[in-house]
């Protein structure tokens, strides 16, 4: 199965990923929207096809999407993975890529969507934290979930603090996530997601 992996900074869920070396996954290209993103040049070190579209040499958020999609369809991906990739996306972006797109965001959703989650999370007093791998719908952070991995909050944690600890979960259950999908084993119904042996 081809996948495209878009990123927008250093691209650690990416380096998971490639480095899980997931059996008939083939990393198919690295994309981003920002030119400097450090990801681009580690996967291209590991000889790793890479491009990027810099957002904001476009008129407007449909034209950059647009743009992406030609971009991503030119790698005739079976799944586009959003690993740490900053930007909204359009309805007619998420339609085009409906079932066979996959995004990781740093919360236990539904709760905390959007930017900040951690900070939130503290602020909010909360005992445990975590991140959500689902896949995506033109509603932000809304789709089937996949996994979700949990740590918990210590007293005198930082945002940091807690984003590091939920990093280290977000790089086991990223892999395996793009694993499942790839075996066939992810079976969407509705908002869920039901995990399946082929056999079944
Ligand atoms: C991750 O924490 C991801 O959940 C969030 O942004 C971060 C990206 O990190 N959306 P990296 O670029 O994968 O290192």
């Amino acid at each position: 199965k081809n996948i495209v992996i878009l990123i927008s900074g250093r691209g650690s869920n990416m380096q998971s990923i490639v480095n899980a070396n997931i059996p008939n996954a083939h990393i198919a290209a690295v994309l981003s929207n920002n030119p400097n993103a450090a990801g681009l040049a580690w996967a291209a070190e590991r000889g790793i096809r890479t491009a990027s579209l810099n957002h904001k040499e476009f008129a407007s958020r449909e034209e950059f999407d647009h743009a992406m999609m030609v971009l991503i369809d030119a790698y005739e991906p079976d799944l586009v993975v959003l690993a740490g990739f900053m930007r909204i996306l359009t309805p007619e972006f998420c339609k085009h890529y409906e079932n066979r797109c996959i995004n990781i965001h740093p919360s236990l959703l539904p709760s905390f969507t959007g930017l900040h989650t951690h900070q939130r999370a503290l602020d909010e007093g909360c005992r445990v934290a975590g991140c959500t791998i689902h896949f995506v719908t033109e509603v932000l952070d809304n789709g089937a979930i996949i996994a979700q991995g949990v740590v918990p909050i210590v007293d005198g944690d930082t945002a940091d603090d807690v984003a590091a600890r939920v990093l280290a979960v977000e790089h086991q259950l990223f892999p395996q996530a793009v694993a499942d999908f790839v075996a066939g084993s992810l079976k969407i119904d509705g908002k869920r997601v039901v995990k399946q042996n082929q056999a079944d």
